[in-house]
């Protein structure tokens, strides 16, 4: 079942609320997560301010046809990078937080960051879009733990997501830089160029704790800016 919660007292279009971003919210929270589900959270910390600020500074504005973008974060754990994100859009985007973890969840609601949390397995975003009245997303921003994907789910995940963008829509997704060379990580990356066209690694972040880098992935031809990440960054 998917269950959404939209918080109705805090418009999707931000509150900035600089108080909730303070780095280190939600770490107990998110270490007994990486715990209690170490193969979906995928790392003992949150993301770090950098590499959400990375995650996030290619978001479109505005978005498909000028109006402000609908943003999608899946795998939101308790707020790291959504924070970046509600930092970096424009007011009048609606930015849905898509979190499997019912607790991680519920932490980043208790944040009150103006966005909606939504608490579901991001296989499901088709319905979860169609519940708040999108047809796309602009952006999808993702630190799913890739690797440890099996192939299938793999596939099966980045599909949905490539076919919940609008056409000029871009997908950025986190990698852990030490396992860039594993046969998981190495099908990440092939099947984001199958399906892309476009893929920009950024340069590894290695004082992120693990030393991180992103991936930003667009269908070129489709109106969209290519090339807008300098890719030596
Ligand atoms: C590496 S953590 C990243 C958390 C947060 N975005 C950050 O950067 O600190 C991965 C998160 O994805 C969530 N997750 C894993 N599989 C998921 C799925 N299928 N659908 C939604 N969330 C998922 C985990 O519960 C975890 O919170």
């Amino acid at each position: 079942m998917v269950c959404t919660v939209i918080m109705a007292s805090h418009p999707a279009w931000r509150s900035r609320d600089p108080g909730k971003r303070t780095p280190g919210k939600g770490h107990g929270a998110f270490f007994a997560a990486a715990l209690r589900s170490p193969r979906e959270v995928g790392t003992l910390l949150p993301s770090g301010p950098e590499l959400a600020r990375r995650l996030a500074a290619v978001i479109p504005r505005p978005g498909h046809s000028g109006r402000p973008p609908v943003v999608v974060e899946v795998g939101a754990g308790a707020g790291a990078v959504t924070a970046a994100i509600v930092q970096h859009v424009d007011e009048g985007a609606v930015v849905i937080a898509v979190e499997k973890d019912p607790e991680l969840a519920e932490q980043l609601r208790a944040r009150r960051l103006g966005v909606h949390v939504v608490t579901a397995d991001a296989i499901k975003l088709p319905t979860i879009l169609a519940d708040h009245g999108v047809d796309f997303a602009d952006a999808i921003v993702s630190v799913l733990p890739w690797a440890l994907f099996g192939a299938q789910l793999q596939r099966q995940m980045l599909a949905t997501f490539a076919d919940a963008l609008q056409p000029d829509g871009v997908f950025t997704a986190a990698a852990y830089s030490l396992g860039y060379w594993t046969p998981a990580a190495r099908r990440f990356r092939r099947e984001l160029e199958r399906l892309f066209g476009e893929v920009l690694p950024t340069r590894t972040m290695w004082r992120h704790l693990p030393p991180a880098m992103t991936y930003v992935c667009r269908r070129p031809g489709q109106g969209g800016d290519a090339l807008t990440v300098d890719p030596s960054r």
